[in-house]
């Protein structure tokens, strides 16, 4: 296995460079997210995204709807930006350091393997004084609940008075840009500090939110060190009076220490969150867990750190030769989902992450679409914990199939943080049914990667049958005795609430076939008789959902030979992109969107990623045909797009645009491709990157005949390889010119496909290679 994920920047004094490094050196772990800020700030003229969040912790606030039609959602929950304890002013011998007026050296660097970020500065005083100083940050893997920031700063020239001015700031407010659609319009304080309490070298803060009522404890710690040149540690201890309340909201640290020439000064602040979702007191609670933590080394929590990325990159360990670009941002992808990916109840993965505010943190189909396959790959723990929230919210979904007058089944909110609804223009929002195919394509998925009936059995088929149920409830027989599904939004945006979305009949087809082969085939299981009573499910409806799966229409065009994305879409005009100056991409931000609506234009891939899910859902040639239709009227406007075209190019031999379309998607954020990083990362891209690799030029499928692999080595890859899971095994591929192979590293014998032939590894350590096809 590779190491050294290791990227390292210098970071500039400019706007835009600070705020895009806040995204890339984000510390998340699934619970608590912190932008790369710097501890010091920035000047008040530079304004960046400072933000500290909590997974799956929100406010609820007002989205008056203009007119006020029947059941329109008229509030919705938004991620909060909670106390900021990341702020540490530094003075060295009296004066205050900032990077811009010490015009102090800064390299910062984000450690894969180790888990770590680490700015390094190196700066001179007036008297030419050198000083160096390191600040490791850490959001534990291990304890979700816990951040940490190590601060060392040693004097090079002289002995020195080292002050560390540490802030626990209850006070905060969400970022917003009305500008922008994608992020929050106001920016409001949506947490109240409603107590606060000290200890000699500690300080607790309890704030509310106004109206979801949630309270979040953080709990700080502090820990004061020297170092001698050795790197001997040695503890000054702290007492009370160096703690302080400020204001209301508030709180000071003031952390002297005197170095000799050569020494360090070492401050450590510990971070604990809690929050009243998970914990009946979680001001008890962070206590406690500060308490634990800072009962042990720093060292030692290092040390647990670096084993789990040790295991997690061990499972999903890959490298592109070739292209070090390319090679670093797969890595840079892969460690963000991990870092975003729940590991606690009640909460998903966000839009972005927990890197940013933008899309307010919620979770739309990009989690089950985008981001799970990666997951079912390499950590099915992790897969598993995400596919629980959507069992958590199964209630509320059924609710929202309520309110929108179904009498049956659920209905999963397009975009959420607890499961209720947060869209507001409903045309490109709850219309979006699609939502529950991705879901029940990920409860499939999980199931066919892992082999899991337990888990159908104890959630995922309900969750199957609800959404088999909503469907049902949905569509209706045509006069031709076929089931048809009107007034629906597909994936592409710029098309919306249309008859017989071929996407989403496909996956709703595919979500009832499989709702009713596992009651079929698991009916005699306790389990799933406890099931079908619970939901009052009998072999007549079962029979009615599978009826309508099999007569579900799939439009197809005679004249152009291929799948219309829905009833009127060739009806339209085709949209000149050609000559569309530039300037007005991204279109949303330049068009009316019932403009839009009505040409052939398209946001994203749609039937192109029905065709890529769903291979049995056309022949070879008509999805040929519409992959070359829709390639020329798609702006890829969304970022989950190029990576889908990518996979459906490999699929059918198109190798060359298979390339073209992969292109720039992986290297999005680390290299700011779309100039937007700086908001959050994009985690859906991320998560169709590394599809568009494995599922796309490996040709990894797994379906119900199987595993089977069918590689090529794109032009511009020396080669490739990776690491994934598969019902318990460990595999590896390995591309290279001309050959390619598949190697058992873990686990018992695995039968799989190449090419259509059958081959068996039967033991760890064997392996199989093939000649390659290009
Ligand atoms: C895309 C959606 C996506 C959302 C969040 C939109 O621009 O069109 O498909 O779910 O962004 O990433």
């Amino acid at each position: 296995m590779r190491s050294n994920r290791i990227i390292t920047k210098k970071q500039s004094f400019d706007k835009a460079e600070l705020r895009l490094n806040e995204t890339l050196f984000c510390n998340a772990n699934g619970y608590i997210g912190v932008r790369g800020t710097l501890e010091e700030g920035v000047p008040d003229f530079i304004s960046t995204m400072r933000g500290m969040y909590l997974g799956g912790v929100y406010e609820i606030i007002p989205m008056k709807q203009a007119e006020s039609l029947c059941n329109l959602i008229e509030k919705k929950q938004t991620m909060l930006n909670v106390a900021d304890t990341q702020t540490i002013y530094l003075c060295v011998n009296g004066e205050k350091f900032d990077i811009q007026s010490t015009q102090a050296d800064c390299d910062r660097i984000l450690n894969m393997d180790e888990g770590y970020t680490l700015r390094t500065l190196a700066w001179k005083d007036k008297d030419s004084n050198r000083y160096e100083a390191s600040i490791k940050r850490v959001a534990h893997f291990e304890h979700p609940n816990l951040f940490t920031i190590e601060y060392r700063v040693r004097s090079l020239d002289r002995d020195a008075e080292i002050l560390f001015d540490s802030r626990h700031i209850a006070d905060v407010k969400n970022y917003s840009d009305p500008d922008d659609p994608r992020l929050a319009d106001e920016s409001e304080a949506y947490l109240e500090a409603v107590m606060s309490e000290m200890t000699e070298n500690s300080s607790i803060m309890l704030a509310k939110t106004k109206v979801s009522g949630i309270s979040i404890a953080s709990a700080v710690g502090h820990k004061l060190f020297t170092a001698d040149e050795k790197g001997n540690l040695k503890e000054i201890e702290i007492n009370g009076d160096q703690i302080d309340r400020i204001k209301n909201g508030e709180i000071r640290g003031t952390f002297r220490v005197h170095i000799e020439k050569g020494q360090e000064a070492v401050y450590v602040k510990y971070t604990v969150f809690a929050d009243s979702i998970r914990e009946s007191d979680p001001k008890n609670k962070s206590r406690e867990i500060l308490c634990e933590v800072m009962g042990k080394e720093l060292s030692e929590l290092y040390k647990v750190q670096k084993d789990v990325l040790t295991a997690f990159w061990q499972r999903a360990d890959m490298e592109i030769q070739g292209d070090d670009e390319l090679d670093l941002a797969m890595c840079f992808n892969m460690y963000q989902l991990f870092q975003s990916s729940p590991r606690m109840d009640k909460v998903s993965i966000a839009a972005k992450g927990l890197s940013g505010e933008g899309y307010e943190g919620h979770y739309f189909w990009d989690t089950e679409m985008y981001a799970l396959p990666f997951f079912i790959l390499t950590d099915t723990e992790l897969a598993r914990r995400i596919l629980a929230f959507r069992y958590e919210t199964l209630d509320k979904a059924r609710e929202n199939a309520g309110l929108l007058g179904h009498k049956k089944g659920a209905l999963y909110p397009w975009r959420t943080i607890t499961g209720e609804e947060c869209s507001g223009y409903f045309p490109s929002g709850t219309a979006a049914y699609h939502i529950n195919g991705a879901i029940s394509n990920a409860v499939i998925s999980y199931y066919l990667a892992t082999g899991d009936t337990d888990y159908l059995l104890s959630e995922g088929e309900e969750i199957l049958l609800e959404i088999a149920r909503l469907w049902l409830d949905t569509g209706n027989y045509d006069r031709d005795g076929k089931f048809v599904i009107n007034e629906v939004t597909g994936p592409d945006e710029y098309t919306c609430m249309t008859d017989n979305n071929f996407y989403t009949n496909c996956c709703a087809a595919h979500g009832m076939k499989w709702a009713v082969k596992i009651f079929r085939e698991l009916g005699n299981r306790d389990e799933m008789k406890a099931l079908s009573e619970k939901l009052g499910i009998d072999d007549d409806e079962i029979e009615k959902i599978s009826e309508a799966a099999e007569k579900m229409y799939l439009p197809y065009d005679e004249k152009f030979g291929i799948s219309p994305q829905d009833d009127s879409f060739l009806q339209k005009p085709v949209w000149d992109l050609e000559n569309t100056p530039k300037e007005e991409f991204p279109l949303l931000l330049h068009y009316h969107p019932l403009h839009l609506y009505r040409y052939q234009v398209c946001k994203q891939a749609d039937t192109v990623l029905a065709h890529f899910l769903y291979p049995d859902s056309a022949d070879k040639e008509t999805m040929e045909k519409s992959f070359r239709y829709y390639e020329k009227i798609t702006t890829h406007d969304s970022s989950l797009s190029t990576c889908v075209f990518s996979m459906q190019a490999s699929r059918l031999g198109l190798y060359d645009e298979a390339e073209k379309y992969f292109g720039d998607s992986a290297k999005l954020d680390l290299y700011n491709r779309h100039g937007n990083s700086g908001d959050g990362v994009h985690t859906a891209n991320m998560g169709g990157a590394y599809m568009a690799i494995v599922y796309g030029f490996a040709g990894i499928r797994i379906n119900e005949d199987g595993l089977s692999v069918d590689p090529f080595l794109p032009k511009s890859f020396k080669g490739y390889s990776f690491n994934f899971c598969y019902r318990g095994r460990s595999l590896r591929v390995e591309v290279k010119s001309g050959e390619a192979s598949l190697k058992l590293l873990d686990g018992e014998k695995i039968d799989f496909c190449h090419n259509g032939d059958k081959y068996s590894l039967n033991s760890v350590g064997a392996v199989s290679t093939w000649k390659l096809k290009q």
